[in-house]
């Protein structure tokens, strides 16, 4: 009798609404459409230097599509090819998950994760490791796909945050700042600006000067609107200025809400309130667009590794998934085009980016 196929799957990188269902799309459709095994590769890579992986079957991911977060953990201090040692240096330990992964049996590993995750997939593949990947981030930063699941999540997250500052603000004429993730990209920030209607919107790709903030404050107080909110993400900069870090040398970004915030307060006569939003934008239950998204690239990924095709990254391109090459897409971040169309879309009603003039 024929062996069956065997497959991995492992989720590396920060979590992301969307990713268990992912896992189970893929999961049912190894198991249902090409009758292979499925193996869950616990905390990212590093499971595979410690062996951790247990069989995913239809009982073991029954019930895990609306939930956050994900089943086989995860974490972005795995890399094999530069594995933190006890006394803080770095190893390769690629040779090691290679070995595990033959032993294990795998025939084709399905990847889930962000740019670290992807780039470690194609340097595994590039040594023969069969690897398929599927894209995730909450930051929508990778331009070789439309949309990565999580992100709408995200959104939806935050345009709630701003529906909920918009009703304090009003009623105190104050000035809310609410700072949301974005560390290259500020997707987030402009989708979740937009939706809930902020009056100012900072993201990383067009550095703000405080005065035009202040400006566009003073505008608004003329017109009669004693409050303003302003959407920032925590990777945006001050022209000429660094972005704000929570920690430098872990290159944790945060507190940039706070600085805009003392940047403006002696040049406006309302109060200021800042609210950092945080990890709520990456936990709990994905929307139902991320779920139909994760279920299209669980499914895709599956197939990819059935056929061979692997060195693939699954994406979605006007509507169809469709693979393209992981190399091609790590090397292509997705940023905000300070000149088009969502930021157009933004100016038109009237939102301010408080760039230079
Ligand atoms: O890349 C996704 C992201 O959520 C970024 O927006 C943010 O800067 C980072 O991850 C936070 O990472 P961590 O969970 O490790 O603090």
């Amino acid at each position: 009798m024929t062996r069956k196929k065997r497959i991995g799957i492992l989720t590396g990188g920060g979590d992301c609404p969307g990713l268990n269902a992912v896992i189970r799309a893929a999961v049912r459709t190894a198991i249902r459409d090409h009758e292979m095994e499925v193996f869950g590769i616990q905390l990212g890579f590093e499971g595979l230097l410690t062996g951790s992986a247990i069989p995913l079957t239809s009982e073991s991911i029954r019930g895990i599509l609306p939930k956050g977060g994900t089943l086989l953990r995860t974490t972005n201090r795995g890399n094999p090819f530069a594995f933190p040692t006890a006394d803080g240096r770095c190893e390769d330990r690629s040779k090691e998950a290679i070995e595990n992964i033959e032993r294990l049996g795998l025939d084709g590993i399905i990847a889930i994760g962000g740019d670290g995750t992807l780039k470690i997939a194609q340097r595994l593949f590039d040594l023969g490791v069969p690897m398929v990947a599927v894209p995730k981030t909450i930051d929508n930063d990778i331009a070789a796909t439309d949309y990565t699941f999580g992100f709408m999540t995200a959104v939806a997250v935050a345009t709630d945050a701003v529906d909920r500052l918009h009703t304090t603000a009003e009623s105190h004429d104050r000035v809310m700042i609410l700072e949301v993730m974005g560390r290259n990209a500020g997707w987030i920030a402009l989708y979740s600006g937009i939706a809930g209607g902020a009056d100012i919107i900072l993201v990383p790709e067009i550095p703000y000067r405080p005065e035009e903030i202040v400006r566009t404050i003073r505008d608004r107080q003329i017109e009669g609107a004693m409050f303003d909110i302003v959407v920032v993400a925590e990777g945006a900069k001050r022209e000429g200025g660094e972005e704000s870090y929570v920690d430098k040398s872990s290159g944790r970004l945060g507190g940039i809400a706070y600085r805009v915030a003392e940047e403006i307060q002696k040049q406006i006569d309302l109060e200021i309130r800042v609210t950092v939003l945080g990890h709520i934008q990456r936990g709990g239950s994905p929307i139902a667009f991320d779920r139909i998204l994760a279920s299209r690239f669980g499914k895709a990924a599956a197939d990819l590794v059935a056929d061979g095709q692997v060195g693939q990254m699954v994406a979605l391109r006007q509507d169809t998934i469709v693979s393209v090459a992981i190399r091609d897409a790590i090397s292509n971040p997705k940023l905000v085009d300070p000149e088009g169309q969502m930021v157009q879309t933004a100016r038109s009603l009237g939102i301010s980016f408080a760039e230079g003039r």
